[in-house]
Formats: structure tokens, sequence, C-alpha cells
């Protein structure tokens, strides 16, 4: 008892000192749980982090400004012929990475979704378009493809966040792991940041918790030095670290090309993009200022800047991150060693909060602002970048959205024509709409064939072309 109001008094003073006493107004309603909690809670809150996130905003209108940026140079997708020979030695090269075991994959699921309006972890959201296979499946089931072919057991490295951890392993233990031996995945929890609301106060979540919110996929580098992951890696023997996101079912996960490009520019970061489909396109943008690579969201780009064509009448950013990188271990090391640190973002956001009388509050408006670090900040490090570009069909068709572009309709059809392009080479003839998709569902596991060259060896025999076919 005496030591809780010691750490109260403590903890009084110091959020006195910075004009957020307010937090504890219903301190006297709390029961003995509940106090412990909050104090634990408000323990574990890095103070420094509170004035430089108030500072953030005051700054807020002029933290994007930035100069002249140009669009990276990107690795295009092979025409000519020496092109096509420098991708097969990159594959070669990756390939190799994947038998000596060099290789761990990376992620990040631990966003909310809130634009997809799915209640639950994304990666258990229901992508197969025959059987609803989720995301997590179609990831898992292509890795265990990998592991088969190049003999080795790969690290699977998962980034979950405080509102969905729990869900994430429980889904992945009721699953078994989908068949993916379960001690070669390491699921780690990012960090929170506390969120302000629009006259730089804290908020309350609960009478006993302040509101906060993930610190943003860039909390990545924290978490992994915090969940002491690099050695883990070290001890597997990992040197490459492969990154994805969770939302998008085509990844081609464990490019060897990727890889191999890498290794090849002695990257220590790089990146995938495809072609935008128009200007709008919500991708980062790749480009430099000053010398330093950088990744711009397409809301930070002018409009003169999202239109702008070339001589040849291509946009000048034509190219848009699909947010696939490969690391070099050491590049993370390097900056563990150097104490760096990513910056903040803010994002103004409608944040749910007990108000003065106790009522719990759910804002129609933007009533507060989050504090997020972005993975790609980290290209300003590297010495080194690569950027490679892929086509979209093979690798990128994100479900974000309910309905409409880059939604779960959009990448069901898109695994469809996917598999479709396997099958037609494997000599079967597929119905397709005037708009050139096809016109049925098609589903083929992993684990059958993760590639075109797997499945043309099966030679599939008998396929009825029904309204649905699957293969597994
Ligand atoms: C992101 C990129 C964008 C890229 C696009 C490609 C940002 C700001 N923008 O957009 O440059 O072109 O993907 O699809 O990232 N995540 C966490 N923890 C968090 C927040 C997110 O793990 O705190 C994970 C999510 O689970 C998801 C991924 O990061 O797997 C992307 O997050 P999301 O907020 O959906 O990014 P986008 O705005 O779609």
């Amino acid at each position: 008892m005496t030591g809780e109001v010691e750490r109260l008094n403590v903890l009084l003073k110091n959020f006195e000192n910075i004009g957020q006493k307010n937090i504890f107004r219903f301190w006297d309603e709390l029961d003995e749980q509940k106090r412990s909690l909050f104090l634990d809670q408000l323990e574990q809150l890095e103070m420094d982090k509170l004035e430089k996130f108030q500072k953030l905003i005051k700054e807020k209108a002029s933290q994007y400004e930035f100069g002249t940026l140009v669009p990276f140079d990107v690795i295009p997708l092979p025409q000519k012929k020496i092109e096509h020979q420098r991708y097969k030695n990159a594959i070669g090269i990756g390939e190799k990475l994947l038998r000596n075991g060099q290789v761990a994959i990376l992620l990040v699921a631990g966003g909310q979704g809130s634009r997809l309006g799915f209640d639950g972890p994304k990666g258990t959201f229901p992508v197969g378009p025959v059987t609803g296979r989720t995301l997590f499946q179609c990831h898992v089931e292509k890795v265990i493809a990998l592991e088969k072919r190049y003999g080795h057991i790969i690290p699977f490295y998962i980034m979950t966040s405080e509102t969905n951890h729990r869900q994430t392993l429980d889904f992945f233990q009721e699953k078994k792991y989908f068949g993916k031996k379960p001690e070669s995945f390491l699921f780690f929890n990012q960090g929170v940041n506390p969120a302000l609301d629009k006259n730089h106060k804290l908020l309350l979540a609960q009478k006993w918790q302040i509101s906060v919110a993930p610190d943003g996929h860039g909390g990545l580098l924290q978490a992994v030095l915090k969940n002491k992951i690099i050695q883990d890696m070290k001890q597997k023997g990992v040197e490459y670290i492969f990154y994805f996101q969770v939302d998008n079912p085509l990844c081609h996960i464990c490019d060897p090309a990727f890889l191999g490009y890498h290794v090849i520019h002695q990257s220590e970061m790089s990146a995938k993009t495809v072609k935008k489909r128009d200007s709008e396109e919500k991708l980062g943008n790749i480009g430099t200022i000053d010398g330093k690579v950088v990744t711009i969201e397409y809301s930070e780009l002018s409009p003169d800047e999202k239109t702008a064509t070339r001589e040849d009448g291509r946009l000048v950013f034509e190219q848009g991150s699909i947010a696939i990188h490969v690391f070099s271990r050491s590049f993370w090391e390097r900056l563990f060693a150097s104490g760096f640190e990513l910056p903040y973002h803010v994002a103004e956001k409608s944040i749910p909060f007990i108000d003065e009388n106790g009522k719990r509050v759910i804002p129609k408006d933007k009533n507060g602002y989050k504090f997020e670090q972005f993975i790609f900040d980290a290209f300003s490090y590297a010495n080194k970048v690569m950027v490679l570009e892929t086509k979209r069909e093979k690798d990128f068709s994100p479900i974000k959205n309910k309905n409409g572009l880059d939604s779960p309709e959009t990448a069901r059809r898109d695994l469809s024509n996917l598999y479709a392009s396997w099958l037609v080479k494997a000599g079967y003839n597929i119905p397709r709409k005037n708009s050139g998709d096809v016109a049925i569902h098609i589903e083929i596991s992993p684990l059958y064939a993760d590639n075109m060259n797997v499945l043309m060896n099966k030679q599939p025999k008998n396929l009825k072309i029904n309204h649905n076919i699957l293969i597994e």
C-alpha cells in the first residue's frame, strides 16, 4: 500500500510538471487492481517521448517540407537478352542463400486494419478464391514449399501488436501452424505510443488507462532489439531478412532474384516496386532528396509531382513501393550500434476517450493525434540501396479496403488470374470475361505448386473446368 502511495506521488509530480495531471481525475474511484494497472502503464511511458510528440504537433505544418525529390533509379523488368541473363544470375545467387539457410522471413502484422473494417488480426482474413484460405495460411504454405525446395527450415518472425498478439498466437496454435514447425516461428509484439488530443493532452481510454496506439511498422526495429531477435538470427545463421506485409496474398516470398540483386548490388536495404496504375495510386514513392534515399507517401506528393511526366509521356514517379524489402542483418546491427532513431510521423485520427464525466465518447471527427514510425525511413541510413521493379500480377494485390480497388474482391480475382496463367501453360482453356479476367474461381495450394514450373512438372490431369477449380 505504502509502495502504491509512493509510486502515485512520484507519477503525480512528473505528470503535473508536464501539465498532464488531469489523467488522475478518476483515481479515487478505482479499485486496487485498476490502480495497480494504471501505475504500471504510466511507469512504462517514456516521458521524453511525450515532449517530443508535443513538439512534433506544433511543428506539424512544416515537418513534411522537403527539397527536390528525384525518383530513384529502379532496376527495370528484364527486356534485353543481357538483362535476362543478369536476372537469371541473380536468381542463382538468391537460391544459393536459400539453400544455405541464410534467409529469414519477417512479416509485419501489427496493423489495425481499420479501413477493411474486419474484426480480428488481418492475417485471419479469408482470401482463397475457392476455400477461403486465410492470408496467414497463404503465406505459411508458400514458406513450407520453399523449405521443401531448398532443404532448410526458414525462420519466420511475425510482428504483432497489443491489439492482436494473443488472437494471432491462438489462431496459429488452433491451426497447428499450418504444418510448419512451431519452433521455427517467433511472434513478437511491437511497442505503443501515447495518443494526444488537440490540446496536446493525454487521453484516457479507460478511467485507469491512457490511450495508446501501435508505434507503426517502423516500431519493428525497436521491437527487434527488445526481443533479442538479432541474437536469434545469428544463432540460426541468418544473414538476410525478407520483409513483407500481411495484407498481400500475392507476395513472392523470398523471391530469389530479389535476394540475388540485393547481394550483387551490396545493398543494405532493398525494395520492390510496380508501375503505378495511375498517378493517384496510393503507393509510397522512392526517391532521393539531396542524395538521401527516402520514401514519400502518395499523400505527401504535390499534385504537380504526382502528374509530372517525362518526354516519352511516362510519369516521373511511375513506380510505387509495394513494401517488400530485403535487409542485411549487418545493416540492422550497425543501426543498433549507432543508437539511431527513426523519425515519428503524426496522423490526425478519431480516438475514443473517457470524457470529464467518465463517459466513453466515440468521436465522429478527428479529435487527436497518433504517432508512428515507418520502416522505409531506414533507407536514409543505408550505405547502399537497391530497388527492383516487379510484375504486379505476380507480386502485389493488397487487401486494404472493404470494396473497390485493393479489396478482397480484387485480391481473389488476381489470385484466380495468376493460377489461370499457370493452367493455361499446362494446356487448359480457361473461360474469361470481356475484361480479360478469368470468369471462374481458381485456387491452387502452394503445397501443391507455388509457381508455374512446379505446376507444369506435376501436369495436373483431367481437371474439370467448372465454376470452381481447387488443386490441393
Ligand atoms: C503501405 C505503405 C505504402 C506502400 C503500401 C503498399 C505506409 C505508411 N505506407 O501503405 O508506402 O506503398 O503499404 O501496400 O506504410 N503495420 C504494423 N504495425 C503498425 C502499422 C502497420 O505491423 O503499427 C503493418 C500492417 O499490419 C500491414 C503493414 O504494416 O501489414 C502496412 O500498414 P498499412 O497501414 O496498411 O499501410 P498502407 O497505408 O496501406
